[in-house]
């Protein structure tokens, strides 16, 4: 039996690359029998960023209703908030004790985040600290994550073993990164890396008017309608074919080349796709969010049935460390 854990930040609503790069490859896995999925709604790391605590809040349903949505069977799995189970905080520390700091400085992703974030708060710094405790404080064997998160996933694994050597025992479970190659990474509308920070998504669970908005204003070269165009260096093709079956994948690149056919056919295809695909999770998106007593609801079942393995772990980490 493999334990599946992964995390989402709390940093708004979740947006198509979240979906196809996270959400969507986390609840297949869930799915395969004999695993076990904990999935947990990072709201401690989003902290770093956003310090409204209505706007957290109101994330941390927009999370967790993008997850119930999209199909994650919460019965049968694991699904908290982060915060509900404050051993991290603790768990954090031992690690960082066992973190060497030159690690922490090559992060790429506290280098793009320092670059570009006004407030460089300590906890930017330390936050591949806090997601290695999430990963470890579960005993989990799998983490499945986007691409752009296996740094983090190779830098928990050291941390995991510097403590192990550190007290001469096992007692962190080593966990592998699990990147689903076929996806990568999601353009956004501008065709860099679709991301909330670069104001780039595609908001799948927005009003129709505002998806249709996103979809007709992704960037595009300026080639005339009737030309053939080069479907491998255009996003809307991009995203296309992540979303499509592989019959209109084929009849899409068919369009692209024989000319007579412009970006913007393209986008309505894409938008549709969107549309139909969603449709069902959009509505189940939209009831949940104007009750948010039964999300949660949900996640305070998850928290109980998660905080007795967090105990037990933290626990045989303490031992381990003579406290
Ligand atoms: P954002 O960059 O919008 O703030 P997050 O950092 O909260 O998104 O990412 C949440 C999860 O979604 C992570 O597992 C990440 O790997 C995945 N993810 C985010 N953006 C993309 C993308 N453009 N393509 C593929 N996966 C993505
Ligand atoms: N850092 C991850 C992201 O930005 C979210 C996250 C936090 C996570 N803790 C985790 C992912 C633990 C996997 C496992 O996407």
């Amino acid at each position: 039996m493999a334990r599946i854990l992964t995390g989402i930040q709390s940093t708004g609503v979740p947006h198509l690359g979240n979906a196809l790069g996270a959400i969507e490859p986390g609840i297949e896995i869930s799915k395969q029998a004999g695993n076990e999925s904990f999935f947990f709604i990072a709201d401690l790391h989003s902290l770093t960023t956003i310090k409204d605590a209505q706007e957290r809040k109101q994330s941390v349903y927009a999370v967790a209703a993008a997850w119930l949505a999209l199909g994650f069977d919460v019965e049968n799995n694991f699904f908290y908030r982060q915060s509900d189970i404050p051993q991290v905080t603790e768990l954090t520390w031992y690690l960082s004790c066992f973190t060497p700091y030159p690690m922490l400085a090559n992060a790429h992703s506290f280098k793009d985040k320092s670059d570009r974030l006004s407030d460089v708060n300590a906890g930017l710094f330390t936050y591949p600290v806090l997601m290695a405790a999430d990963i470890l404080l579960y005993d989990a064997d799998q983490v499945p994550v986007g691409k752009d998160q296996q740094q983090h996933l190779e830098m928990a694994r050291d941390m995991a073993g510097a403590l192990n050597r550190g007290v001469n025992s096992e007692i962190l479970k080593l966990p592998e990164a699990v990147i689903r190659e076929s996806v990568k990474t999601v353009p956004g509308t501008d065709g860099q890396k679709m991301s909330k920070s670069y104001g780039n998504t595609i908001d799948l669970f927005a009003p129709a008017k505002q998806l249709k908005k996103q979809v007709m204003g992704i960037t595009t070269d300026s080639t005339p309608l009737e030309e053939p165009k080069n479907p491998d260096t255009c996003n809307v093709f991009t995203l296309y074919a992540l979303l499509a079956d592989e019959a209109q994948v084929s009849e899409m690149r068919q369009n692209y080349l024989g000319g007579n056919y412009g970006y913007g056919h393209a986008k309505k295809a894409l938008l549709e796709l969107i549309v139909n695909r969603y449709s069902e999770a959009r509505a189940k998106y939209d009831a949940l969010m104007s009750e948010p007593e039964i999300i949660e609801e949900q996640l305070q079942i998850g928290a109980e049935k998660v905080r007795p393995i967090a105990n037990e772990v933290v626990k045989r980490v303490r031992a381990s460390l003579g406290y």
